[in-house]
């Protein structure tokens, strides 16, 4: 065989060797692409604060609370599109027991951002029935709520691709019955 023959083979092998890097490339970048941009992840809500209003209970006689909580409702949206959710409630629950709601209005939380909103909940204890375990709960100086929301919404990339996402907010929080401070604030 020719040198110059054996030459050109080689030259025609790398020339392949450079298309198949290329193609592996690519795919690799557009495999990133697929399993980060656009992988639609279920954006999260929390509690963020809550500040307590209008308080006032009595541990002795029968037992009762009633207050007006301003709750900060934090939604995560980590997704490369916004999320756009309905309207909803968030409910406030003494152990089993709901004991107020407040009015979610629908709204959007914009690409890798979170939105704020404010929720306003009257809660009283005129619906709880365990008498008892109020009583103790209130003598002890502090009163621990839960506050739930379920909101269901969509997740829209780049005005095509759409998914149904439901961001699920349940935290729990302890009222000091003194300094009317939200002193623990949980959430799953
Ligand atoms: C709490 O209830 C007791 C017994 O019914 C009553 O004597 C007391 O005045 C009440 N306290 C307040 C602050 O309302
Ligand atoms: C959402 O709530 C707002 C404010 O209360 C109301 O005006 C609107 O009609 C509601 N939208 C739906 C779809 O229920
Ligand atoms: C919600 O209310 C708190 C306390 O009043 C305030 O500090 C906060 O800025 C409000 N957040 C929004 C998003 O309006
Ligand atoms: C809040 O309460 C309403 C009315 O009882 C109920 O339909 C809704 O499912 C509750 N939301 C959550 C998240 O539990
Ligand atoms: C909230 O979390 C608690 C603790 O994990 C769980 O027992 C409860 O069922 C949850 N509530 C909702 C409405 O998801």
């Amino acid at each position: 065989m020719l040198e110059s023959e054996k030459y050109k083979r080689m030259q025609n092998m790398k020339c392949y060797a450079y298309i198949i890097a290329g193609v592996v490339f690519q795919t690799i970048i557009i495999l990133v692409f697929a399993l980060t941009v656009m992988r639609i992840k279920t954006p999260s809500a929390r509690l963020r604060s809550v500040t307590v209003q209008s308080l006032n209970y009595n541990a002795s006689g029968v037992p009762h609370f009633n207050m007006r909580l301003i709750m900060e409702i934090a939604v995560k949206n980590k997704n490369f599109g916004h999320f756009r959710f309905d309207n909803t409630t968030a409910n406030v629950t003494f152990g089993s027991v709901m004991v107020g709601d407040g009015e979610i209005v629908k709204s959007r939380a914009r690409a890798r951002k979170t939105k704020r909103m404010n929720v306003t909940v009257d809660v009283s204890s005129s619906a709880v029935s365990d008498e008892d375990g109020l009583r103790t709960q209130l003598s002890s100086g502090t009163l621990t709520l839960t506050g739930v929301a379920r909101l269901r919404g969509k997740v829209t990339l780049m005005k095509l691709m759409k998914k149904r996402k439901t961001a699920e907010m349940n935290c729990t929080m302890t009222v000091n019955l003194n300094s009317h401070a939200v002193q623990d604030l949980d959430c799953e």
